[in-house]
């Protein structure tokens, strides 16, 4: 039985209300794309709605907490049956809070891994098996160079976003059978409200518009991973074949108060 709209394309942007997510469906409209943006904050969304009038594309607010997997499989069957097939998901909402040695909190872990985590795997169980029985579409997780490794002050964080590493990195070549390509952006420091609440000095920051810009390119291509920067990422990829010794002597001088440095939390 196929749906009214089963010749209609969207791409789902979750976590699109502010930063990144909201500057990568804005350029995707300005492409000609139709995208739907999900986040808590209606209103938000909204003025994003608005703000795509005029370009090629468009942008249809989508209110959703991704942390309740039942509304967000409701919503895949419902964007589905209401504006399209979803061919592009994009799984980006995400937080950071930093953490200590010395106030480890499971519930804070708990609530960090429940978003930026299980916000994700909710999201790859509502789209999955539509496109594995469609035989095609493409899934992008939004993880973070700072989970290549351990980095003081971002357990939670960084713990998060290796888990999501990790899971892209068994998930691809078995969705790759049904012609599905799963995606890994790792950004290094975008300028958003989420960095906007850093108060340390933040290495090779970029524009969110050119985020966007590079995340766009990427999600063009067929590459596992999408970075950006570029030069930072290659920094931090050196920082991920360090052995321990050396890698511990680096991350040592990045704890707040050690040295010039203060720890990094993309
Ligand atoms: N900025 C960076 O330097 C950087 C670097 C590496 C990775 N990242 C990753 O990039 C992603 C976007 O970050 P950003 O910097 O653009 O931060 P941001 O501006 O704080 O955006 C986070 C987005 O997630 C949404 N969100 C939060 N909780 C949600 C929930 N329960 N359900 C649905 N949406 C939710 C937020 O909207 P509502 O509050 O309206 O729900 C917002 O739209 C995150 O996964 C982050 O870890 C960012």
């Amino acid at each position: 039985m196929s749906t009214p709209n089963e010749d209609r394309e969207v791409v789902w942007v979750m976590g699109a209300s502010t930063g990144l997510g909201r500057s990568l469906a804005l350029t995707l409209a300005g492409r000609g794309r139709t995208v739907v943006a999900s986040a808590r904050s209606g209103d938000k969304l909204d003025r994003l709605a608005r703000e795509a009038d005029g370009l090629p594309g468009a942008i249809h607010a989508w209110p959703l907490d991704v942390t309740d997997s039942d509304a967000v499989a409701r919503s895949a069957a419902e964007i589905e049956d209401q504006l399209g097939r979803v061919a592009v998901a994009v799984l980006n909402a995400g937080t950071h809070s930093p953490d200590t040695a010395a106030d480890l909190r499971s519930d804070r872990l708990r609530s960090i891994m429940e978003l930026n985590f299980f916000g994700v795997v909710n999201g790859l169980e509502a789209v999955l098996p539509r496109m594995i029985e469609h035989g095609g579409g493409r899934v992008a997780i939004v993880a973070s160079l700072a989970g290549y490794r351990g980095l003081p002050s971002a357990a939670a964080y960084g713990a998060s976003k290796a888990a999501l590493i990790n899971m892209a990195e068994s998930l691809r070549p078995d969705l790759a059978r049904y012609g599905v390509t799963l995606q890994v952006a790792n950004p290094g420091f975008v300028r958003t409200p989420l960095t906007d609440r850093n108060e340390f000095a933040m290495p090779f920051l970029m524009d969110v518009e050119d985020a966007a810009q590079a995340f766009t390119k990427g999600l063009e291509s067929d590459r596992f991973e999408i970075v950006f920067p570029r030069r930072f990422a290659y920094l931090m990829k050196l920082l991920r074949v360090l052995p321990y010794g050396a890698f511990f002597s680096v991350t040592r001088r990045l704890l707040p108060g050690n040295g010039d440095g203060r720890p990094p939390s993309t």
